[in-house]
């Protein structure tokens, strides 16, 4: 067997198990008695990161615009507050736009290796075009799940090098209660005393302006939700009709959170055949696809005290609400 064909045979391999995976996922989520829900990570095929990227410019959906506001503003600081030298790890970085300016501060002071984790190929795919013209960055794309890159780049880093770590846009917010303290108990796992977390996280604020940035009119975000169940029908041969299912958005008071769900229209069955499976609706039953908890400024510091991180310094943006806080493992 040549390289070649050796190579074939592992990538088909991995693509095997990666769908089988995914069908496993599927089935645990939609079989479930009571509310039934899919996990919001597989909403990022090709299609999913696109419409991502087209909501983050939605006029409705500031979170993004305020992220980079802080992070354009405040990249000098954070470059000051991070001791050298320092290799700079990303988590789900989506296409990477907003790290340009961390990056850009950084490298005014030294050369930078930059590992975006991404799921989503063509996410990666982006982020690594976006940036990889920043003079004096190198960046180093690692297509995985956010603690498997992570150990991967911890592994990797040479004695005396500090890691950042950034987990922006908020994604943090997707983690049920108590999940998010939990993972970030284990990014700091995977860390050493003085390595830095900064820390994306949208906050509370007023109801129609939150609803609003997850309904938006024009239905992108509706699009991108949908897009769970035609993916679905793409990889695993289902038969979902995605015009018997609406976007569902709607805020949860005892969680802080918005919740997004997809709601059936009628009674109906679907069949999922590459997961072996079939599942019912009734009519007005939803898929709960993900959630968005909103933070408050204090209760970020508190969870990232309970992981093992003392705040450093945290920016927030005052027209949208939105965190970027400096975490420093302890
Ligand atoms: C909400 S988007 C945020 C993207 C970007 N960080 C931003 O601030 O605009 C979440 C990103 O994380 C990626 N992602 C989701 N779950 C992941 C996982 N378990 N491991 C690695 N990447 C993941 C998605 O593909 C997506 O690009």
């Amino acid at each position: 067997m040549s390289m070649l064909d050796f190579d074939v045979l592992v990538t088909e391999q991995e693509q095997a198990c990666t769908t089988r995976q995914f069908a496993e996922d599927i089935r645990a989520g939609l079989d479930r008695t009571g509310q039934k829900e899919l996990p919001s990570k597989y909403f990022y095929d090709a299609v999913g990161s696109a419409l991502f990227e087209t909501i983050s410019v939605m006029p409705e959906y500031g979170l993004t615009r305020a992220d980079e506001r802080v992070l354009r503003r405040h990249a000098g600081d954070l470059a000051e507050l991070v001791a050298a030298p320092v290799i700079v790890c990303e988590l789900g970085s989506g296409s990477g736009k907003k790290t340009r300016w961390i990056l850009e501060a950084l490298s005014r002071r030294e050369r930078v290796f930059y590992y975006p984790i991404e799921i989503s190929a063509s996410a990666l795919a982006s982020c690594e075009r976006e940036l990889a013209q920043v003079d004096g960055v190198s960046v180093l794309g690692i297509e995985s799940e956010y603690l498997d890159g992570l150990s991967e780049v911890a592994a990797k880093r040479k004695k005396g090098t500090h890691l950042l770590v950034l987990f922006l846009g908020s994604t943090i917010g997707n983690f049920d209660s108590g999940a998010d303290r939990r993972f970030l108990q284990s990014v700091r796992q995977t860390l050493i005393p003085g390595d830095s977390l900064l820390l994306g996280a949208d906050l509370v604020k007023p109801l129609d302006q939150l609803l609003a940035a997850y309904d938006d009119p024009a239905g992108v975000t509706a699009a991108f939700n949908l897009n769970l169940l035609a993916r679905i029908n793409r990889e695993l041969d289902a038969d979902f009709n995605l015009r018997q299912f609406e976007h569902v958005a709607r805020f949860n008071g005892s969680t802080s959170s918005i919740e997004m769900h997809l709601r059936s229209k009628k009674q109906q069955t679907v069949t999922i055949a590459r997961a072996e499976f079939m599942v019912q609706f009734r009519e007005g039953e939803t898929i709960w696809t993900e959630s968005s908890h909103k933070y408050s400024a204090d209760e970020l510091k508190t969870v990232a005290a309970a992981s093992g991180f003392d705040c450093k310094e945290q920016w927030i943006d005052q027209d949208w609400q939105f965190s970027e806080s400096l975490f420093i493992a302890c």
